[in-house]
């Protein structure tokens, strides 16, 4: 075990679009404007806030230009997806700063997920980095099924670092590399996370954890012994991709807050202010959330 813990963690709070994605019942817009303020007072100042996909695909974010100009104005960082040239015009014409383009290693999920292949992907989606970074947009990419796929298996892990390369070269400012299905052991996740330190250089790494088989938290702990310092996660455990079979919710962040802060490890979030935000959503869902007895 390394005793080189980091002092300090940054959380990537993707509840607003990973978490909501996959929900059925359609959440207000209003109440998804609470959601956000309340999760930028608990202390999150880096959040997905929507994305810019289709409708047709996923309703739940069919408001994202109505909701992206009221996020909070304090973000460090109000992060959209794009999948495609027509989502990233759509987030310029709503003035965003940062976008995420998502990528999948694998060929079947990135054809349920976006319709292309990942080599027509990239094709469409390097072109898109490159303009927004002559923007001075912060691009982040997302690497989808980095570890396995539930309709291929098991992903090789050159696979997924020459896909991460490949963005790398382009100029983007941070790779979220993720377990879509959460069937990455903390073995694996130690594995991959540190030949990526090996290549990343000034690119921020972030780990993207669903916790479909309960492995989140032990990976977020594998991940920190990698050297990863960024961690996505959602607060009360929801979200998860509708195409992406089988798979539920991201790693709960009032579970990776109070496992790193018991570690002494500063997160700068108040689980207190996550539990109040996760209230703004809840009575939307028609199902209820369980979180640990914190209080
Ligand atoms: P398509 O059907 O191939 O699209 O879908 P198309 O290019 O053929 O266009 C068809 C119609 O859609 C056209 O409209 C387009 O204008 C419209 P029509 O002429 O018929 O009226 N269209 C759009 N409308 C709004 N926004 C757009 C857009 N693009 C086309 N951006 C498409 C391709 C990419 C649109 C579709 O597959 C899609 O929206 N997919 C999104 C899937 C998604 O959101 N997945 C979840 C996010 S990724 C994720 O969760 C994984 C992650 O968390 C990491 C991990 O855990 O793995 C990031
Ligand atoms: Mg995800």
């Amino acid at each position: 075990m390394s005793n080189d813990l980091p002092q300090k963690v940054t959380i990537i709070e993707v509840g607003p679009r990973d978490g909501l994605q996959n929900e059925k019942e359609f959440v207000p817009t209003e109440a998804k404007e609470r959601f956000l303020q309340k999760l930028a007072d608990s202390g999150c100042e880096e959040m997905e806030i929507t994305s810019f996909v289709s409708p047709k695909w996923v309703p739940q974010m069919q408001d994202a230009a109505e909701l992206l100009p009221k996020t909070p104005s304090d973000l460090k960082r109000a992060i959209v997806l794009v999948p495609n040239a027509k989502g990233y015009e759509r987030a310029l014409v709503s003035e965003t700063q940062a976008v995420a383009f998502f990528v999948g290693v694998s060929e079947t999920f990135n054809k349920r997920n976006i319709n292309r292949t990942t080599a027509e992907s990239m094709e469409a989606v390097i072109p898109l980095v490159k303009d927004a970074k002559e923007r001075g947009l912060f691009v982040r990419a997302c690497i989808s099924t980095s570890f396995h796929c539930p309709y291929e298996g098991s992903i090789d892990p050159e696979a997924t670092i020459r896909l991460c390369n490949q963005f790398i070269e382009a100029g983007v400012d941070e790779l979220s590399v993720a377990d879509t299905t959460g069937l990455a052991t903390p073995l694996e996740v130690y594995t991959l996370f540190s030949k990526l330190k090996e290549t990343t250089g000034d690119v921020l790494l972030t780990a993207h954890f669903h916790d479909t088989y309960k492995m989140g938290l032990a990976n977020v702990w594998s991940a920190l012994q990698a050297g990863v310092t960024r961690f996505d996660s959602s607060v009360g455990g929801l979200g998860g991709c509708p195409f992406a079979k089988g798979a539920t919710g991201n790693v709960a962040t009032e579970e990776v807050v109070f496992m790193l802060e018991r570690m002494g490890i500063d997160t700068s979030i108040s689980i207190a202010g996550l539990l109040l935000a996760l209230e703004e959503v809840t009575p939307h869902l028609k199902r209820t959330i369980d979180t640990p007895p914190f209080f």
